[in-house]
């Protein structure tokens, strides 16, 4: 019997079980999901507990799939387990060939034929390469992050990939992180809405449909709150700030349908994530009651001996299952141990049911069951991998990521002919750079650079000189340590080129290997000598327009100061150049607002718009000592968060409130009127903050709870008007539930968190 038979038979009998014969019409009386769960009920049925095991196990394909069968090592054991029926999931393979050709293995030669489900991780992008998530977050954009989750599924699906590692969604308000760069920025709120976007950008509406692939909200939780900002640290936070600034992504996430989670390294109030049971059983899995799977982060149920959590593999096994954790991703704890706990009696066998249940119920979900080779085509692969949609998709989302930070001397958008234009800076002639971290697929040098993208404005004199490079050496690989360079005798060339130019563009930040995973940093101002090039060439010609490529907050003050022009323009991806030429030229007026605070110094960190009050807030005698501050340093950020320029101004006025107070279920609309008084069309995203003036547990000074974005001429004005009722109001209180308290609320509204226009409001429990 083929395996192909073999999966209809185990389905024509799933059909026997599930159904019985006294019902006719078995659609009638059971929903797909009664189907879909007698289905999955049906094939634990005929599993051993090692093949339920196996479904739990997930692999790294590191071997050459299609070359000859490993003989020895940890390829050749891999290799045996999967042919016996003990892996359930692989990652890192990808294209068609591979992919096929592991399936085949899984669905024709072990004794179930259960098809594996391959994971990758497509962060933004698979091989054509949108702007990092953090810089995606800039546009608040919800559309179009949806549309670019999207064009990242297609094009991973076409390569015979089912399933991304991506969103993440962790809340941080570190820069030192550096993984900030993968998450949507400091904001619960903003986060919520783009967990949103991006998990159905991925999903879409339908699963088995061959351009969609399953999302993974991570890593469940509170990575983005390492001590000192250093990755995989030790996280302690309270309940407050887990539930009212950590959780709400991830349950923005589960409600958005999210069909997979994964835990994280570290390890909250004592006790390592992946073997929390707190978060995935009580929090995820009871009271979000998610029906998906949980796999765990890489090593992360061995990394618990190291932490100091669990004394062997074999505990480290029993506490991540009992915990909650259903896939091992390269462990091989789960594999090596859980069928002798099972016998010992330290693991249920209905904990394994119910982890195997879970993933096999996603692989009906993705109709795998049904066609295993369903993502394997390599003909629909070579159209897809880097289509030309894809291109222009990604270009309109890097756009739209672009931040202005600074326009003086209306030196921005440049003149397009008639001028002398000199560039300077190793990051724009970088065509790797702007890929940023996580672009596994993508090939090295296959981004447009700044300068490529400015030689397309034929108009101007354009001449580049390097001035200095950013590291030594090579920086292409993600395992190696960059160290910056101390060369500066590139700076006199520079100095010279600079000194006739009208405008002289400098590109300077940080490599794209210089943040994300593992990729900390102490000092988050310009690395290298970048500092110092950017104060000799003012000293020489201040007309300079500053174009920050970073994957993270930087401190910039003295840039800020001084440098007329400033664009923050993150690590935009594969059309990165040609996105800021279009930008500095004006063909895209820049509309992008930050999702993370920009400090004014490191010592500042973390430092977030949605801070507490304190007993000693902001004093107006600047002599006073005794209140929440620094001698040394401002407590204001360098720009605030939902900050962000465009060449065209907006007006705030009239804001309205239909009420001043609200009870139960009322509501209050509030509205304002916004006005384009500048020359040029742009669009604004108008924000919408509160602040709770007393309650059971003290309450930010600020919080985001709403924003729209819209367009307007020169002259335009429109009203835009924001619903407040129970649900704005609401969070997790001294009561330990999430609800609304009567009390006294200030409401705001403008284009920042640096908040223009405000007013009160009531609201009545009755
Ligand atoms: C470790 C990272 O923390 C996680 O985000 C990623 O998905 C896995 N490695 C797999 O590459």
């Amino acid at each position: 019997m083929t395996v192909i038979k073999k999966v209809s038979f185990v389905l024509a009998t799933i059909v026997v079980i599930g159904c019985g014969q006294k019902i006719i019409k078995p659609k009638a009386v059971f929903s797909q999901k009664d189907i879909l769960e007698t289905r999955v009920d049906s094939i634990l049925k005929l599993m051993t507990l090692e093949e339920k095991i196996g479904q739990l196990n997930q692999y790294n394909g590191f071997w050459e799939i299609t070359g000859p069968t490993p003989k020895e090592g940890q390829a050749a054991k891999k290799y045996a387990d999967l042919k016996n029926g003990l892996v359930g999931s692989m990652l890192n393979v990808k294209g068609v060939k591979d992919v096929r050709a592991l399936q085949k293995i899984a669905v024709e030669e072990t004794r179930l034929g259960i098809p594996l489900i391959f994971g990758f991780d497509v962060i933004h992008g698979f091989k054509t390469i949108s702007p990092i998530p953090l810089a995606e977050a800039a546009s608040w954009d919800l559309a179009e992050i949806k549309k670019s989750a999207a064009i990242a599924a297609e094009e991973a699906a076409s390569v015979g990939l089912n399933w991304t590692f991506a969103p993440m969604v962790d809340i941080s308000r570190d820069a030192r992180w550096g993984r900030v760069m993968e998450g949507a920025g400091e904001d619960p709120y903003l986060g919520s809405q783009i967990a949103i976007a991006r998990v159905q950008g991925f999903q879409g509406d339908d699963l088995t449909a061959r351009n969609t692939i399953l999302a993974c909200a991570k890593h469940f939780a509170a990575y983005g709150f390492s001590e000192s900002g250093r990755d995989y640290n030790t996280v302690d936070v309270g309940e407050s700030t887990l539930q009212n600034v950590i959780f709400p992504p991830f349950k923005a996430a589960v409600d958005a349908g999210v069909r997979t989670f994964m835990n994280s390294f570290n390890e909250l109030n004592g006790i390592p994530a992946t073997g929390n049971k707190y978060l995935q059983r009580d929090i995820l899995k009871d009271d979000w009651k998610f029906d998906g799977f949980v796999v765990s982060d890489w090593g992360s149920i061995n990394e618990m001996i190291a932490h100091g959590y669990a004394k062997d593999s074999k505990q480290a096994a029993e506490i991540a299952i009992n915990a909650g954790s259903d896939m091992d991703m390269e462990s091989s704890a789960y594999v090596e141990y859980l069928s002798a706990l099972v016998k010992e009696g330290k693991v249920k066998e209905s904990t394994i049911d119910d982890a195997a249940r879970r993933i096999l119920r996603v692989k009906f979900e993705l109709g795998l069951f049904d066609n295993p080779y369903l993502y394997c085509d390599e003909n629909y692969e070579k159209e897809t991998v880097g289509k030309a949609a894809f291109q222009e998709g990604v270009l309109e989302m890097a756009k739209k990521s672009i931040v202005l930070l600074k326009n003086e001397k209306e030196l921005l958008p440049l003149k397009k002919s008639g001028q002398k234009i000199v560039v300077i800076g190793a990051l724009a002639n970088d065509k790797t750079s702007p890929l940023g971290s996580w672009r596994i697929a993508a090939d090295d040098n296959s981004a447009v650079s700044l300068l490529e993208g400015l030689q397309n404005y034929k108009g101007n004199q354009l001449t580049y000189v390097k001035g200095a490079d950013l590291t030594e050496g090579r920086t292409q690989f993600i395992w190696e340590t960059k160290i910056n360079t101390t060369d500066k005798s590139g700076f006199a060339e520079a100095m010279a080129a600079a000194k006739t130019a009208d405008v002289v563009i400098m590109s300077l930040g940080e490599h794209g290997l210089q943040s994300g995973e593992g990729r900390s940093r102490t000092d988050i101002g310009l690395p290298g000598v970048q500092q110092e090039l950017l104060e000799e060439v003012y000293k020489v010609n201040p007309n300079i327009v500053l174009v920050l490529n970073n994957g993270r907050p930087l401190a910039i003050p003295w840039a800020d100061a001084h440098i007329p022009a400033i664009v923050e323009a993150w690590q935009l991806g594969t059309q990165s150049g040609n996105a800021i030429a279009q930008v500095l030229y004006g063909d895209y007026n820049p509309s992008g607002k930050l999702p993370m605070t920009f400090p004014r110094n490191v010592g500042q960190v973390p430092i977030y718009y949605n801070y507490k009050n304190t007993g000693r807030p902001v004093m107006n005698e600047p002599e006073s000592v005794f209140w929440s501050h620094y001698i040394d340093e401002k407590n204001t950020p360098l720009y605030p968060f939902g900050y962000g320029l465009s060449y065209t101004q907006f007006e705030y006025s009239n804001m309205e409130l239909s009420q001043k107070y609200f009870s139960d279920d009322g509501s209050i609309e509030v509205s304002v009127n916004v006005k384009n008084t500048g020359k040029y069309t742009g669009k604004e995203v108008v924000q919408l903050y509160i602040r709770d003036l007393f309650a059971s547990i003290t309450r930010p000074v600020l919080e985001l709870k709403g924003f729209e974005m819209i367009e307007l001429q020169p002259n335009q004005t429109k009203k835009v008007s924001f619903i407040i009722n129970k649900k704005t109001i609401e969070f997790f209180t001294a009561n330990s539930k999430w609800e609304a308290e009567s009390g006294d609320f200030k409401v705001f509204l403008g284009g920042s968190s640096a908040k223009t226009l405000e007013a009160d409001f009531q609201y009545k429990n009755n």
